[in-house]
């Protein structure tokens, strides 16, 4: 590949660690299409995304970037870009078609090609084995406001753990449960596009439940050394003003969004400010003995998606919004500064700030960032280029910003650009280009951005030009 133009003078870098994890990320509703093929039945995607009015467009997963035509291609743009990991999802509905019962060989095929194609390119594979596609069976018996779905899951993780846990170096149990909790359950928003308070909190302690009991799971099936982890989209949440009343608000939203998860997964506790802002939704009858011990179960790694910051103060929102009744007390104003095309402020302070909080709050627990990136409005110009210098600023502030971070003595291990290739952005479908790939949709043609480039010459420098 060719250097970037913007490439500065200086060939001084900006070091990252011996053994930082470059990695890049897509997810299997994502990226995969071949929405029928091989046995794979409807998720809870299929079904929101065919549903007039869901998705931007009518745009659906059934053919997506044809990553499951495609798979080799993909990999060799990977080996070209020099990453070391690939994070990538397993699609639950091609192993378990109807969420219960024995796997299906084939689907777990296309995952021993894909581990085997990436070990020969030297990329080390990440799973996650829940990057939101809901097998619609498991929806239709209640979804995961019913516990039986966590039990389900773990089922599902050790049969998978069990047939790929020789190839797979990282598992990664559930992608961001904020958002199949209360985007999927509180505001609709998500599929499944239910809307009750009540069922986005029961949404949230099976997952973290459904976390836990597959950590069991994978302990029993996986080879010593396999490493387990979790990917939050941890909050950065930010008082307007330093009035009590502002900071209550920050503190309300920390609890539903980041305390909810953290507290259970590192501490075998629910926060008591939680239970107590949400009395008026529910009396959390549906924890049951144990089940908070289960959801401690150690892992190895915290995953962090970090994309963009939230600044709140007292007041109340529109509904319907995802925040199980804190809303009532809290109103969310847009942050100052540039913006990405999802409207999201471009803020690399923000990903300081939750490294150094994590490591404050959770000592000893490594940190990898396995999601981080930007959309914006990339094209092909005359010449076929897609030129995307403000994708590389993007991914140059907030990498220096985990360089900070980690000078600061924040344990990274390693960071995920997202994504790989422009993919259906939920729902948004295909307007949003997060990809460092860009994907023509009509002819599935793929053709590195400047950022792309950008980033292979940070992988081989290991680190930033300063
Ligand atoms: C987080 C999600 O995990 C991923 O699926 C999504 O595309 C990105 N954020 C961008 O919204």
């Amino acid at each position: 590949m060719t250097a970037v133009d913007a490439r500065p003078e200086s060939t001084a870098t900006l070091r990252f660690p011996e053994g930082f994890r470059w990695g890049t990320a897509t997810a299997a509703y994502q990226i995969e299409g071949a929405a029928t093929e091989d046995g794979r039945t409807p998720s809870i995607w299929d079904t929101f995304s065919r549903t007039p009015g869901k998705v931007r467009n009518g745009d659906t997963g059934d053919i997506a970037a044809d990553h499951y035509h495609r798979m080799r291609e993909d990999v060799a743009l990977m080996r070209e870009l020099g990453v070391t990991d690939y994070r990538f999802s397993v699609a639950w509905p091609r192993v378990q078609p109807t969420g219960r019962g024995p796997a299906l060989q084939k689907g777990l095929d296309f995952y021993r090609r894909l581990c085997d194609e990436l070990r020969d390119a030297g990329i080390r594979p990440v799973a996650t084995l829940y990057h939101w596609d809901l097998p619609q069976e498991l929806e239709d018996a209640g979804g995961w406001p019913r516990r039986e779905t966590a039990e389900r899951f773990a089922e599902y993780a050790g049969i998978t753990a069990g047939a790929l846990g020789d190839r797979v170096a990282t598992w990664t149990t559930l992608n961001e449960p904020w958002c199949s909790a209360f985007l999927g359950y509180g505001n609709g928003v998500h599929a499944p596009g239910r809307t009750d308070d009540a069922d986005a909190l029961r949404a949230a302690h099976h997952l973290n439940l459904a976390h836990g009991l597959a950590v069991g799971a994978l302990r029993e099936s996986l080879p010593a050394g396999s490493e387990v982890s979790l990917t939050l989209n941890l909050h950065v949440v930010r008082a307007l003003t330093e009035s009590a009343e502002d900071r209550d608000a920050a503190r309300r939203i920390d609890a539903v969004a980041n305390r909810i998860f953290l507290d259970p997964v590192f501490r075998g506790r629910l926060p008591e400010d939680l239970v107590r802002d949400t009395a008026g939704v529910t009396d959390w009858g549906f924890v049951r003995d144990g089940d908070l011990a289960a959801i401690a179960a150690p892992i190895d790694s915290l995953g962090l998606n970090y994309y963009s910051p939230t600044v709140v103060a007292a007041g109340s929102s529109e509904s319907p919004s995802p925040w199980a009744g804190a809303e009532r007390h809290v109103r969310f104003l847009p942050a100052p500064g540039p913006r990405t095309a999802m409207d999201w402020p471009v803020d690399a302070d923000g990903l300081h700030e939750l490294l150094t909080r994590m490591r404050d709050e959770l000592p000893g627990v490594p940190l990898v960032i396995t999601e981080n990136g930007a959309a914006y409005e990339d094209y092909a110009d005359p010449s076929g280029q897609v030129r995307d210098p403000e994708r590389v600023a993007y991914l140059h502030g907030h990498l220096a910003a985990v360089r900070r971070a980690i000078e600061d003595g924040a344990d990274v291990r390693g960071y995920f650009l997202w994504s790989l290739l422009d993919n259906f952005e939920w729902a948004f479908g295909y307007s949003k280009r997060f990809g460092i790939v860009h994907v023509d949709f009509a002819s599935q043609r793929r053709t590195p951005k400047d950022s792309a480039r950008w980033y292979a010459e940070v992988i081989a420098r290991g680190g930033l030009p300063s």
